[in-house]
């Protein structure tokens, strides 16, 4: 099929693995540097076996462009572009009204079965809302000769192309069967066994929410958990497995830890929160959830005080920034957060990330000392910090610096470092004497 992707972020870029499966695929973005690079067959964002499929694919299957004029050819025309917050935590909109308006003024008139599906994570009712405006600019009509439908993504930054590849379930809310039997040929290659969800748009947009919003509960949970564990000199990671066993639960999402970040999660619960207040719904819930995620990157501060009395004037190496492993991406990331907050008490800050520094610069600036390299940042360091769950952390050899360790991600196995004879505490996790009765 003859695909157009508007917005070239995590989402668009991602579905880049659909000319894996014979697609043309043509991007569509204002900026012209992404534009570029992807014509280059560089993808503009780090990601796990996107470059491969980006280059493989460029100038063939692969191509972008800085204006619309292609989505008149095409089958499908997804719109990726962000919604990021507004202010007062609630949605912008605008990038997805603008792109719908630009799409359907491109495909005016056209002879094709356009079929437009809204990807970017918009609050129920958005879809339904842009019927009208994009019948009005295309001036095509929705079953007659125009495909509306919402197509959530449910991708993990750090393994996006494997989630897309491997989903465990494919939402499709439609509002005309041309786009749903579009939707359901272009996803054909997934096993048949994978859950196909037909339903109307707003569900389609619901799902999305309460799925991030389930995830985000369920770290605040363990998160808290944690807390409360080291007050009894107890093992979050092996209550979070035990409780894990219970198929009611089930083993994942419970790493108890400095909270989380990205681009999602919290963007999404600030959303949905003010959506429901916006019809008269308090989300008590999820603002508690949204609350303790705020402070839980400062357990670490309140550790390294518990640990050192003052922290003025003292040299801390902070071991990531990214808001996870295997990504660049620091938005909204706990590890900045703590970077701020340790500036801000007065401790002179070494920070290395494998690949977010370049992100990071541009929030911290030059209130933190950038290393190349773990040893670099452990060099002359009275503390080591980590903050992300990189690999290169959890396989490093720390036992030639005997400093202690503030785990806040829970990578590091705390009776190798007894052995060692390093100092080591996480979060929910007591100094490696485990029981101090
Ligand atoms: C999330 C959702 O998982 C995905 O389905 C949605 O499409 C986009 O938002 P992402 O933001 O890429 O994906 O990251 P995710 O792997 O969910 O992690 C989010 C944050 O939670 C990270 O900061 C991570 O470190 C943290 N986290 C995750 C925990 O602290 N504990 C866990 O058990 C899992």
């Amino acid at each position: 099929m003859k695909i157009a992707v508007v917005g070239a972020g995590y989402a668009g870029l991602t579905l880049s693995c659909l000319a894996e499966k014979g697609n043309e695929i043509n991007f569509i973005d204002i900026d012209e540097d992404k534009v570029e690079k992807i014509n280059r067959g560089i993808s503009p964002i780090y990601e796990p076996g996107l470059d491969e499929i980006i280059s493989k694919h460029a100038g063939n299957r692969i191509k972008a462009y800085s204006n619309y004029t292609i989505a008149k050819e095409c089958d499908v025309i997804f719109i990726c572009v962000h919604t990021p917050s507004k202010l007062d935590g609630s949605i912008d909109l605008s990038y997805v009204f603008e792109a719908s308006k630009e799409v359907a003024k491109a495909i005016k008139n056209s002879m094709k079965y356009n079929v437009i599906a809204i990807k970017s994570t918009v609050i129920p009712g958005t879809t339904l809302t842009l019927k009208p405006i994009i019948e009005e600019y295309s001036k095509k009509k929705v079953g007659e000769n125009l495909g509306l439908c919402m197509n959530p993504e449910f991708l993990r930054e750090g393994s996006a192309v494997k989630d897309f590849l491997n989903p465990d379930k494919i939402v499709i809310g439609y509002l005309d069967d041309g786009s749903k039997d579009a939707m359901l040929e272009l996803f054909n290659w997934i096993d048949p066994k994978v859950p196909r969800i037909l339903t109307d748009p707003n569900t389609a947009e619901m799902i999305k929410y309460a799925q991030n919003a389930a995830l985000a509960c369920r770290i605040s949970f363990i998160n808290e958990i944690a807390n409360i564990c080291e007050k009894f000199n107890v093992d979050v990671k092996e209550v979070a497995k035990a409780i894990g066993l219970d198929p009611r639960i089930g083993p994942h999402f419970l790493n108890a830890g400095i909270g989380f970040g990205g681009s999602c999660l919290g963007k999404d619960l600030r959303a949905l929160i003010r959506a429901a207040e916006q019809k008269g719904y308090e989300a008590n819930l999820l603002k508690k959830v949204l609350e303790l995620n705020e402070i839980q990157p400062f357990r670490i501060v309140e550790l390294l005080k518990e640990h050192f009395g003052s922290i003025e004037n003292r040299t801390f190496a902070l071991l990531g920034l990214a808001f996870k492993g295997d990504t660049d991406d620091v938005r909204d990331s706990p590890a900045i957060k703590i970077a701020l907050e340790l500036k801000n008490q007065g401790v002179k800050v070494k920070v290395y990330d494998p690949k977010a520094m370049d992100n990071a610069k541009k929030i911290l600036k030059d209130s933190v000392q950038y290393c190349k390299s773990i040893d670099e940042c452990l060099k002359g360091s009275e503390a080591c910090i980590i903050a992300t769950d990189w690999k290169d952390f959890k396989e490093f050899d720390f036992s030639k610096y005997k400093i202690p360790i503030f785990d806040g991600r829970r990578i590091l196995d705390p009776e190798k470092t007894k052995i060692q004879g390093i100092e080591y505490k996480g979060i929910g996790w007591k100094w490696n004497t485990k029981i101090q009765n």
